[in-house]
């Protein structure tokens, strides 16, 4: 256990020209696609954080608590296997679940630094100041970047977990999924691990209830993306003329979250100078969850040169939990 004061560093590769443009280039491209779509990243403003909080809460919501389970009863497990002295996070949220692996790599006696890295600097900074006070010696080394543009830039000393927790994988359409888990596995070097959550296939109730909850907190984290629009690109939504859709797409093994217009709209983004159509009940495209089949994921992480060494479910199996090497 480091017995030194703790050090907070955080390093920004998303200024704001840079996230003007990846926000500009992404609106353009999906609002003028037949159907609209917009990448789920924009939800993760510091209010979207804080919805996201909350569907951690929900009764519906289970993957959290699900993961938390497995954590508990495999972090130990998990740290020495990994021998780790570094953790870096990708999606790193609020890190609530990280404590856990803090914990358990704290008592294998090897942990050093930990990079959280998430595109809410807000959030990524409230997190590392909490954990820098719960843990003395620690080295926060904080990385507001976009982990699908920037994992080149990420520090690569130490021996290094890298994890991706919360089954944010399955935020990533199949395509980008691939390029991704290519890109992680190209970044560890010999003796680094690779941490992932995944959410499984299961019974379609359980998953639309999950994504559309009784008390509406999914409906105002779906719609948060119409006033990150509205905010960062002058554009003029009205969030409440949108209704939230969420629905099971089977053949895709896939939740789809949609916003859907409940009148004829046209919407002026004046940042963009484009004047964006909607006819009435037509449906935007705002986040796919995928649900996994552990056959289908292990080949996935095959096929990108990975080697799983441990795979961990909670007692229902709703949810996976792996540790793979390069
Ligand atoms: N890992 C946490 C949080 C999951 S929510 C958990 O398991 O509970 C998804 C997190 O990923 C959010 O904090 C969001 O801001 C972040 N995120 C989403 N897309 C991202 C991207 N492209 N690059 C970096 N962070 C991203
Ligand atoms: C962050 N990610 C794993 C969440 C999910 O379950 O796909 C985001 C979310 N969307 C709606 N509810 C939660």
């Amino acid at each position: 256990m480091p017995t030194s004061q703790s050090t907070v560093q955080l390093i920004n590769h998303l200024d704001r020209d840079y996230l003007r443009h990846a926000l500009e280039h992404d609106v353009r491209t999906g609002l003028t696609a037949t159907p609209k779509w917009l990448p789920p990243k924009w939800f993760y403003d510091e209010a979207g954080s804080d919805l996201f909080s909350r569907i951690t809460r929900l009764p519906e919501y289970y993957p959290t608590r699900r993961e938390l389970a497995i954590l508990r009863a495999r972090a130990g497990e998990l740290a020495a296997a990994s021998g780790a002295d570094t953790l870096v996070e990708l999606g790193s949220g609020t890190s609530e679940k990280t404590v856990l692996l803090l914990d358990a790599l704290t008592a294998a006696g090897t942990l050093r630094a930990y990079t959280p890295v998430d595109v809410d600097a807000v959030t990524l900074a409230a997190a590392s100041e909490r954990l820098t006070g719960r843990y003395p010696g620690l080295a926060v080394q904080a990385v507001c970047a976009d982990f699908e543009r920037h994992l080149g830039l990420l520090p690569r000393t130490g021996r290094r977990m890298v994890a991706f927790l919360g089954g944010t994988i399955g935020n990533l359409d199949p395509d980008a999924r691939e390029v991704f888990l290519k890109e992680v596995r190209d970044g560890l070097r010999p003796g680094d691990t690779f941490l992932l959550g995944a959410d499984l296939v299961k019974d379609r109730g359980r998953l639309v209830a999950a994504y559309d909850d009784a008390a509406g907190v999914t409906a105002a984290f779906n719609r948060n993306v119409l006033r990150v629009l509205n905010r960062q690109l002058a554009a003029a939504f009205d969030p409440d003329a949108f209704e939230h859709v969420a629905l099971y797409d089977e053949r895709n093994d896939w939740i789809e979250m949609r916003l859907r217009a409940s009148r004829a709209m046209r919407v002026p983004i004046d940042a963009l100078g484009l004047v964006v159509d909607f006819a009435e009940g037509e449906e935007m495209r705002t986040e796919i969850s995928a649900k996994f089949r552990p056959d289908g994921l292990r080949g996935e992480l095959a096929a990108a040169g990975f080697t799983v060494r441990h795979w961990h479910t909670d007692p229902a199996g709703d949810f996976a939990l792996l540790l793979a090497e390069a």
